[in-house]
């Protein structure tokens, strides 16, 4: 696999949490997974036991070779494989510098990341079957692969997965950095890398793939139509059926109430006096009335528009002051929405709380000592924190798109069946009417909600099962490839 992030090394979003446990539940099902990703200046290598492993190695960018060192350590298992190139990666963040700037070269940084990945599979001698990429960053290697290495003795054999986490980010960039990509001057056409006169590395990427999953299969289905794609649905239309949907699994070693160590206190569907204690930590923790029986919204999130944050900013105050509820939001990102969820505080004194950053700890106790989780996203192509939320007894309130669809069952007012509450419509009002809709039920049909909660807490979305079904795509990813080379 190769991937610009990976838990628990570096991390901005759900993709390293994919990154990170996929591997392990392939090498329980029996399969050898490496991974490669940058050797940021960030990444904590004392605490990672992450040493050197091959230096120089020697990378062919354009029509020269450049330069670079090879770190290594295991993650539970799985060998992960760093590229140290200070050029590229020894600076402050992982896309942009500390004004949220992107950097001007991600396009060489993450083509370089890519070329050096496989030149190291060549170099120490290990034959993939598949090279399985995620996101842009990635999107060149079943190109490279190709154009490359197609008669490689080591890589020749390779088929390509590529994993689509978000099409909102397609790694869009000037056709200045095309001849140092090293993609060839006939591939720089509509049909692959060229987009309006710029380099499109995830269209190419998907052009050029055995085959493309994305992380939920109503985002598969919602993909394919131009209202979602941003202008990729042709493309991914064209790969036929080698364009599925795979739903992530989460990891439960990670997020679950009963063994989670960062929480106040740990509790299970049989026994959620523990939860009591999470939720008034979490209230005492953000200044809000202690009081067990108002119930709490959590928010944890990059605060970004396909989140549905900037609809959110605008009901929130109508929220707080018409019902009975409290809000906590954990979350960073566009600096006009941080502002604006950041001075909610001192508005709204004891009724909301919020922290502007990055804070795993929070998330968890977020989590575990929230009532609801709302997740208002224009677009999901998966979404975790929602199943977290589930495993928490928190039950979600989201937007029914991609994996929020795939995971959250309608509360039925008539049975009290369901996990959760799902509206449709992207707007300030229906997200002030979901909510509405959970706190009456909280308050006028409390033993719907134990039940759905209960119901909540048993689902399963372990990695096992996914796992299975990335399996699949990897062996129809090598009979395509074989069908192609016949
Ligand atoms: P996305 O990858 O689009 O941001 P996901 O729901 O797939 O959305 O994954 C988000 C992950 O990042 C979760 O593990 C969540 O807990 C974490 N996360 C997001 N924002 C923060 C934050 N401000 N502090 C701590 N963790 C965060
Ligand atoms: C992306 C998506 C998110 C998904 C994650 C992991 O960041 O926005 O929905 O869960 O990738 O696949």
């Amino acid at each position: 696999m190769i991937a610009s992030e990976c838990a628990p090394y570096a991390k901005t979003g759900g993709l390293a949490d994919v990154v990170g446990a996929l591997p392990k539940a392939l090498r329980a099902l029996g399969h050898e997974v490496i991974v490669i990703m940058p050797k940021y200046a960030s990444i904590n290598t004392q605490k990672y036991m992450i040493h050197p492993f091959l230096s120089p190695m020697g990378v062919w960018m354009g029509n020269a070779q450049e330069w670079c060192a090879v770190h290594a350590a295991t993650n539970d298992g799985v060998p992960v494989y760093f590229i140290e190139s200070n050029k590229y990666f020894d600076r402050y963040g992982l896309y942009n510098d500390a004004s949220f700037n992107d950097y001007q070269d991600n396009p060489r940084r993450f083509g370089f990341l890519t070329r050096a990945g496989l030149q190291l599979c060549h170099d120490i001698g290990f034959a993939p079957d598949v090279v399985h990429s995620h996101d842009w960053q990635a999107a060149l290697a079943p190109a490279y692969l190709k154009i490359w290495h197609w008669n490689d003795p080591v890589l020749g054999g390779a088929a390509s997965l590529l994993t689509i986490h978000n099409i909102g980010y397609q790694g869009v960039y000037s056709a200045a950095s095309y001849d140092y990509l090293g993609l060839q001057p006939g591939n720089f056409t509509a049909d692959k890398f060229e987009d309006h006169g710029r380099i499109n590395f995830l269209k190419g990427g998907i052009a050029y793939a055995d085959r493309v999953n994305t992380v939920s299969p109503t985002y598969a289905q919602e993909t394919r139509t131009p209202a979602y794609a941003y202008g990729l649905a042709p493309y991914l239309n064209d790969k036929g059926e080698n364009y599925i949907g795979i739903l992530n699994g989460v990891d439960y070693t990670e997020w679950n109430p009963a063994v989670d160590t960062l929480i106040p206190a740990r509790y299970t569907p049989s026994d959620m006096s523990g939860k009591a204690l999470c939720k008034e930590a979490l209230q005492r923790r953000f200044g809000l009335e202690v009081n067990p029986d108002i119930p709490i919204l959590g928010i944890v999130t990059r605060l970004a528009e396909q989140k549905g944050m900037h609809l959110l900013a605008a009901a929130i105050g109508d929220i707080v002051s018409q019902m009975q509820l409290q809000v906590v939001i954990l979350g960073s990102g566009d600096k006009h929405l941080e502002t604006a969820f950041g001075a909610l505080p001192a508005r709204y004194t004891g009724r909301i709380g919020s922290f502007i950053g990055y804070n795993n700890e929070l998330a968890h106790w977020i989590e575990a000592g929230s009532d609801f989780f709302i997740m208002p996203s224009l677009y999901e192509p998966c979404g975790l924190n929602q199943i977290y939320s589930l495993k928490y007894g928190t039950l979600p309130i989201v937007r029914a798109t991609g994996g929020l669809e795939d995971t959250v069952q309608q509360y039925d007012e008539a049975s009290g069946e369901g996990t959760g509450f799902k509206f449709w419509e992207p707007s300030s009002r229906a997200i002030y009417y979901a909510v509405g809709w959970a706190v009456s039920t909280y308050f006028d049909r409390r033993q719907h909600i134990e039940k759905m909660i209960h119901k909540a807490m048993v689902q399963n979305y372990s990695w096992d099962q996914s796992a299975l079904l990335y399996v699949q795509a990897y062996q129809k990813a090598l009979s395509h490839k074989k069908g192609e080379n016949r």
